[in-house]
């Protein structure tokens, strides 16, 4: 039996991504083999595969490297101890963070306690978009501490984070304010959250007095939207590249600000994959690409458009 998997030849375009055959491997002590329906494709995934980042870095003597961070699939063997799943449980995790990678495989061994399994009524599909966009909206409001009755700004909110953080957030019975353009307008407002179209106006001519920013966009659109803050809010800036800059603008303007770096939880992922399973939460999925086509699941992320999230098809 073989194991396919999609690996960085060279940092560099879509292009340098390879398909490579390996062996089946043999889960060791405290782990299981997962065979991978559904991978996950996230934004780190291009940047590193460019060659951009701590992931690149810590791996360029590596390559080719196998990238990847979500995975839904079902357990086809148990190593010694490993007594958390059966054979023929379906599993889904936010693995080898952020340096070993992996997730781009047929087949993974992972140690059990970096699983979560996944409900019935929850899809492979939805388990697979769930893992590093989820816990990242999960764990960036939780920082911000966003609760009942605040006036929660999200910006990019049709994105892979963007669109499980409206949903998390009103949950908690927030109200959310969004940015996203014309063709996302009417898909903000099917989730609850009232949008602004920022091709037509910034953000702060539209939203004030929000006690919440979530930034996922970074730059000169966080920037702005700081002008939408009420006196002591909270800003959690998402993007890596230029949290350091607008950390220091929110703090000149009296704000409370963090950047803030994803970290696995399988728990929380439990409560994520819950959620889905009685009807709280919805994946949105544009696209799943039969792995042999990862070069155009790249492409689209590159796009910076993506409504809600890509996977890949690790099977076909
Ligand atoms: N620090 C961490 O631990 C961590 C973890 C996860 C993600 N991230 C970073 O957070 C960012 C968001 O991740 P993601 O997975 O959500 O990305 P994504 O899925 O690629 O985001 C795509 C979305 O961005 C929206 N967008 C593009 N330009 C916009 C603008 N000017 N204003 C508002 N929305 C805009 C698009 O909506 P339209 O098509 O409507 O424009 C699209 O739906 C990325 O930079 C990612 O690298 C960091």
């Amino acid at each position: 039996m073989e194991n396919k998997q999609i690996a960085i030849a060279q940092f560099g375009g879509p292009e340098v991504l390879i398909i490579q055959s390996t062996e089946v491997p043999n889960p060791q002590k405290g782990q299981v083999l997962v065979k991978i329906a559904f991978a996950g494709v996230n934004p780190i995934d291009v940047k590193t595969r460019a060659g951009l980042g701590w992931a690149a870095s810590q791996n360029e003597d590596k390559l080719p490297w196998v990238p990847g961070y979500d995975i839904s699939g079902e357990v086809v063997k148990c190593g010694e101890s490993a007594e958390r799943f059966e054979v023929g449980d379906k599993v889904a995790g936010f693995v080898g963070f952020p340096l070993h990678g992996g997730g781009y495989s047929q087949y993974l061994c992972v140690p059990e306690a970096e699983l979560s399994l996944i409900p019935d009524a929850t899809t492979l599909e939805a388990a697979a978009a769930l893992p590093l966009a989820g816990q990242t909206a999960v764990q960036a409001l939780d920082k911000a501490g966003v609760h009942e009755g605040q006036r929660v700004l999200i910006l990019a909110g049709a994105g892979g984070v963007g669109h499980l953080a409206i949903q998390v957030a009103i949950a908690a019975k927030a109200e959310v304010f969004t940015t996203c353009s014309a063709e996302n307008l009417d898909y903000m407002a099917t989730l609850g959250a009232h949008a602004v179209n920022y091709e037509f106006s910034p953000v702060s001519e539209r939203v004030e007095e929000a006690d919440v920013l979530i930034d996922l966009i970074g730059g000169d659109a966080a920037l702005d939207a700081l002008h939408c803050l009420r006196d002591g809010a909270k800003v959690v800036t998402v993007p890596t590249i230029t949290a350091e800059l607008i950390c220091e603008k929110a703090k000149m303007l009296g704000f409370d600000a963090a950047g803030m770096l994803v970290a696995p939880d399988p728990e929380q992922l439990d409560a994520l994959l819950y959620m889905v399973s009685v009807g709280l939460l919805k994946t949105e999925i544009q696209h799943i690409y039969p792995m042999s086509e990862v070069v155009k699941a790249h492409q689209q992320i590159e796009t910076g458009h993506t409504r809600g999230k890509i996977l890949l098809d690790m099977q076909c």
